[in-house]
């Protein structure tokens, strides 16, 4: 635990998405460390100007430290990922599969399972919970509300663990958006892209059409 009583955040990829989410955490009061692809110095300078308050780190030492990790990189790196450094840790899966970016990947083009199905066999020890994949980063940052705020804009979140959907339900709330568990992790495959919830910025009944 970190300050306010509450989970300190790990944030693995430090893009697009990693730097929206760092940011809703730190105005949320939650203590964030970031990580790209290398070693902290490389985010440092970046880390200090975008998102002042987080503390830059390597993805391992971003696990490590870290009650509940978000990964925010490419899915084909996933492979990379810190596996005993994740170790009992809650994970969220933030990741699509996105050909431009992943490449043609067969495995993850067509899995048999849903891709958050995938990170949580690569990581045995931790506990994966799809959620925070489906808004574009820019609906993130333009559309977090208090709670109660009319029209506020849901967050899908699908979990093995009923205690997880829950914790990350809280996370999602403090970050700005109504959170909306769809149920295990393989229906989290209702998330990725091609299907009518990818890319969804509507509020907690209208996103709830949609899956
Ligand atoms: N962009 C969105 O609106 C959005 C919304 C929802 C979900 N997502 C998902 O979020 C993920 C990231 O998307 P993005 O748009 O933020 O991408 P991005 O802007 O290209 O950022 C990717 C980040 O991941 C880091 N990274 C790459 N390989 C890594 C590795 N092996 N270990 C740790 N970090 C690594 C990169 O670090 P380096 O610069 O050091 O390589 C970079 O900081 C994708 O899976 C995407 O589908 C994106």
């Amino acid at each position: 635990m970190a300050k306010n009583n509450k989970p300190a955040l790990g944030i693995i990829g430090a893009g697009k998405l990693g730097v929206t989410l760092t940011r809703l955490a730190l105005k949320a009061g939650y203590t964030v460390y970031i990580a790209g692809s290398g070693v902290a110095s490389k985010i440092e300078l970046s880390t200090k100007v975008i998102t002042p308050g987080a503390v830059a780190v390597t993805a391992k030492e971003a696990a490590r430290r870290a009650d509940i990790v978000i990964l925010a990189l490419p899915l084909g790196k996933y492979r990379t990922l810190p596996v005993d450094a994740l170790h009992g840790k809650l994970v969220i899966d933030a990741m699509n599969y996105w050909w431009e970016i992943d490449g043609e990947d067969e495995a993850l083009k067509n899995p048999a399972s849903s891709t958050s199905e995938l990170v949580q066999a690569f990581l045995p020890g931790s506990r994966v919970v799809k959620a925070l994949s489906h808004m574009g980063y820019h609906h993130l940052h333009d559309e977090a509300r208090p709670k109660d705020t009319p029209g506020r804009k849901a967050i899908a979140i699908a979990g093995n663990r009923v205690a997880d959907t829950v914790t990350v339900a809280e996370l999602v709330n403090d970050l700005g958006f109504d959170p909306v568990i769809i149920g295990n992790l393989a229906s989290g495959k209702k998330l990725e892209p091609g299907n009518p919830a990818f890319g969804a910025n509507v509020d907690a009944a209208t996103l709830k059409t949609y899956l």
